[in-house]
């Protein structure tokens, strides 16, 4: 263990360039160069020998960890937006602070819902398989007819900074067509500027919308959202888009549905079990499959890298992390 007085920080992921030579400057960093996820037992490890921690979405921190008698870690500074593979609760009660990287992922995340309802309405990823497997036989009027964005309603589940950054592309972009579901009836300076029509029950949105983007946060609460009664509820011709968690999908009930026609197609970037992919959505061509790429720019991954560091800056530096979540 070092007697370094900066704090030790362990990075269980490379971060792009600029991210990990500013956390170098500031911390005495042991980083995973193997860039392979670390195990629960090395995690464990480092809850003890570290001063903070900062983990990617991918490290399942739990209760176990956080509560263990000899634990060394005072603040875990998550590289992500998304925070249920920590056991926020255990950390509470542990007297843990757990930081997450709001804010900087909207954009990018935004761009690759644009980016999945253009390829699945164009049926672009279909037209390139076609072409690279040399089956493409030229122009003609009828060949792979996709749909029309112009006019048609993008229907948004949840309006928060991902989602409205999404309809704004959609609507002023594409001239969709804004509907979104939500508890609450989002402001008028959100909601006017789009145009967006409020549907307080799903049920509502799913019968309007030609295209459904999710954009509710992961966890317990929100585990299959969509379910077989969701998917019975869109319309035959729609398409869902899921840049949000694999897990508010129920991955069987969607691979039934495309299946027998009750939805016409998805265009996905996260998936329930990642980063195993489910053979059933593999096998379909009417589904388009990113692998988890929503923040996946230079320019976002090292805003996420800054906010790790600000936030664990500001703890080591006695004031409270800016995005603190516990
Ligand atoms: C997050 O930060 O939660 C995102 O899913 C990463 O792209």
């Amino acid at each position: 263990m070092s007697s370094s007085p900066r704090p030790r920080v362990l990075a269980t992921r490379r971060w792009p360039d600029a991210a990990e030579q500013r956390l170098d400057a500031h911390f005495d960093v042991v980083r995973n160069d193997s860039d392979v996820p670390l195990s629960r037992a090395d995690l464990a490890q480092a809850m003890r020998e570290f001063d903070a921690l900062a983990p990617t979405i991918t490290d399942r921190i739990d209760a176990e960890m956080i509560e263990q008698p000899d634990r060394r870690v005072q603040i875990i500074g998550s590289f992500g937006v998304g925070f249920e593979h920590i056991d926020v609760a255990a950390a509470k009660r542990a007297g843990v602070v757990v930081t997450n990287t709001p804010g900087v992922l909207t954009d990018a995340t935004a761009d690759i819902a644009l980016t999945l309802l253009l390829m699945a309405a164009r049926r672009a990823g279909e037209g390139e398989r076609e072409l690279r497997a040399g089956k493409w036989t030229g122009w003609r009027p009828t060949h792979m007819l996709g749909q029309a964005l112009k006019g048609k309603t993008l229907g948004l589940v949840a309006l928060g900074r991902i989602g409205q950054a999404t309809a704004e592309r959609a609507h002023h972009g594409f001239g969709m067509k804004i509907a979104y579901y939500a508890r609450r009836e989002a402001p008028a300076e959100v909601a006017g500027p789009l145009d967006a029509t409020w549907y307080p029950d799903l049920a509502g949105l799913l019968a309007v919308s030609d295209f459904v983007s999710l954009h509710i946060p992961g966890g317990a609460e929100t585990r299959h959202f969509m379910n077989a009664a969701a998917f019975d509820q869109m319309q035959s011709h729609a398409i869902l888009i899921n840049t949000a968690r694999g897990d508010v999908v129920d991955e069987a009930a969607l691979v039934a549905a495309l299946r027998e026609g009750k939805i016409a197609g998805a265009a996905l970037d996260v998936y329930q079990g990642e980063p195993n992919v489910s053979p059933d959505l593999i096998a379909l061509d009417n589904v388009v499959l990113l692998p988890h790429l929503g923040s996946a720019t230079t320019e976002t991954r090292n805003a996420m890298g800054f906010k790790v560091i600000d936030n664990l800056i500001a703890w080591f530096g006695g004031e409270t992390p800016p995005n603190r979540i516990a």
